[in-house]
C-alpha cells in the first residue's frame, strides 16, 4: 500500500477513553479499511509512561494500517501535520460535580491546544473535541485557531444520538437500523434535547409511532440526557468505550458521509440557522458528504422541541459567557 499516512493526534491517550479508541484508529474503523494511519499521542508528562505502554500494546497487534506512533507531552509536537485532532484530554466529571465546575478546570487546556492546532496541523485538519464540557471547551479550541475554518471545531454529541436511537429501539421493539433522521439538539449535557419528531422508524414518524408525550417527556428525554451520569452512578467513572465508539462513528460519518435519506447529530459552529446563535457549538441534524457537513434545513420545529432547543442554547451562551470573562475567547 502506497498511500501517505493520515496523521491522527489523540489527546489524552492514556485515559480510559483513549484506550478504548486507539485500537479501533490503528484497525481502520476511524477512517476506512484501506487508509493508513500515523498516530500522535499528546499526554501530560505523568501520562507518558501509561501511553508507552498502550503503544507497545499497539505495536504487539501488528495491524497492518498503523504506520507510526509518536508520544509526547508537547502540544506543538502533537499536533504538527494532523488531518485529524481528537481531543480527549481532561478531567472527567466526578461523582456530585456539575459539569459547569469543569469549565475552568478544563478550559485552560483547550486554548494552547487550538493555538497548536492553528500553527502547526495540516490544512485539512478536523478536530472533534470529546474532553467535557466538550461544545464549550471545541469553542474555546476554535477561538484560539483564527486561521483555521471554523466549522473543524466540532463536539460529540454522537453518544447521545447513539443512546436517544437505543432507547427508541427498545421502546418499539424496531431494530436500531430502521431508525433514521434522529437528532441531538443543543449541548452535551443533561439540557441537551433528543428529537424524535423527525425521525422515522421503518419509515413512519417516530413520535406518531410512539404516540406517547409522557414517555417522551418524563422518561426518553431524561434517561438520554442524564445517561453519563447514571453511567458514572453506577461504574465509579465516566463512560469510555460507548465514548470511543462514538467518537469513531463521528469521525467516520463527517469523513465518509450519511447514508442516503439519513442525517446524523453532530455539535458544530452554529449559522444561525433554528435560531441559535451564530458562533456557539450547538448540535444540530447534519448530513455529511465529501468531508463536509451541512445543517439540515427546513424542519417543521413545535412548541414541545422550541422550548427544549431554546433551554439547552441559553445554557451554552451562558457557558460561552462564563469562559469569556475568564479571558478563554
Ligand atoms: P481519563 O481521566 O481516563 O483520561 C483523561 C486523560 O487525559 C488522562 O490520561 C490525562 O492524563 C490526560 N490529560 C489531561 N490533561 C491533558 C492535557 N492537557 N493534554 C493531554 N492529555 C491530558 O478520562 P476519560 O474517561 O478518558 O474521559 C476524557 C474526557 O471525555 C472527560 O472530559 C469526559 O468527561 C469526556 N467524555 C465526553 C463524552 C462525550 O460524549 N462528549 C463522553 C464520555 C466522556
Ligand atoms: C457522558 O455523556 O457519558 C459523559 O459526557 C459524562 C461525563 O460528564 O463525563
Amino acid at each position: 500500500m502506497t498511500r501517505t499516512p493520515v496523521n491522527v493526534t489523540v489527546t489524552g491517550a492514556a485515559g480510559q477513553i483513549g484506550y478504548a479508541l486507539l485500537f479501533r484508529i490503528a484497525s481502520g474503523q476511524l477512517l476506512g479499511a484501506d487508509v493508513p494511519v500515523s498516530l500522535r499521542l499528546l499526554e501530560i508528562p505523568q501520562g507518558l509512561k501509561a501511553a508507552e505502554g498502550t503503544a507497545m500494546e499497539l505495536d504487539d497487534c501488528a495491524f497492518p494500517l498503523l504506520r507510526g506512533i509518536e508520544i509526547t507531552d508537547d502540544a506543538n509536537a502533537a499536533f504538527s501535520g494532523a488531518n485529524v485532532a481528537l481531543l480527549v484530554g481532561a478531567r472527567p466529571r466526578t461523582k456530585g460535580m456539575e459539569r459547569g465546575d469543569l469549565l475552568s478546570a478544563n478550559g485552560g487546556i483547550f486554548k494552547p491546544q487550538g493555538k497548536a492546532i492553528n500553527d502547526h496541523a495540516a490544512d485539512d485538519i478536523k478536530v472533534l473535541v470529546v474532553g467535557n464540557p466538550a461544545n464549550t471547551n471545541a469553542l474555546i479550541a476554535q477561538a484560539a485557531a483564527p486561521d483555521v475554518p471554523a466549522e473543524r471545531f466540532t463536539a460529540m454529541t454522537r453518544l447521545d444520538h447513539n443512546r436517544a436511537i437505543s432507547q427508541l429501539a427498545a421502546k418499539t421493539g424496531a431494530a436500531v437500523t430502521d431508525i433514521k433522521r434522529l437528532t441531538i439538539w443543543g449541548n452535551h449535557s443533561a439540557t441537551q434535547y433528543p428529537d424524535i419528531f423527525h425521525a422515522e422508524i421503518a419509515g413512519k414518524n417516530a413520535a406518531e409511532t410512539v404516540n406517547d408525550e409522557q414517555w417522551l417527556a418524563d422518561t426518553f428525554i431524561p434517561t438520554v440526557a442524564k445517561r453519563g451520569a447514571a453511567i458514572i452512578e453506577a461504574r465509579g467513572a465516566s463512560s469510555a468505550a460507548s465514548a470511543a465508539n462514538a467518537a469513531i462513528d463521528h469521525v467516520h460519518t463527517w469523513v465518509n458521509g450519511t447514508p442516503a435519506g439519513d442525517w446524523t447529530s453532530m455539535g458544530i459552529p452554529s449559522d444561525g440557522s433554528y435560531g441559535v446563535p451564530e458562533g456557539i457549538i450547538s448540535s444540530f441534524p447534519v448530513t455529511t458528504k465529501d468531508g463536509r457537513y451541512e445543517i439540515v434545513q427546513g424542519l417543521d420545529i413545535n412548541d414541545f422541541s422550541r422550548a427544549r432547543i431554546d433551554a439547552s442554547v441559553k445554557e451554552l451562551t451562558e457557558e460561552r459567557d462564563a469562559v469569556r470573562e475568564l479571558g478563554l475567547l
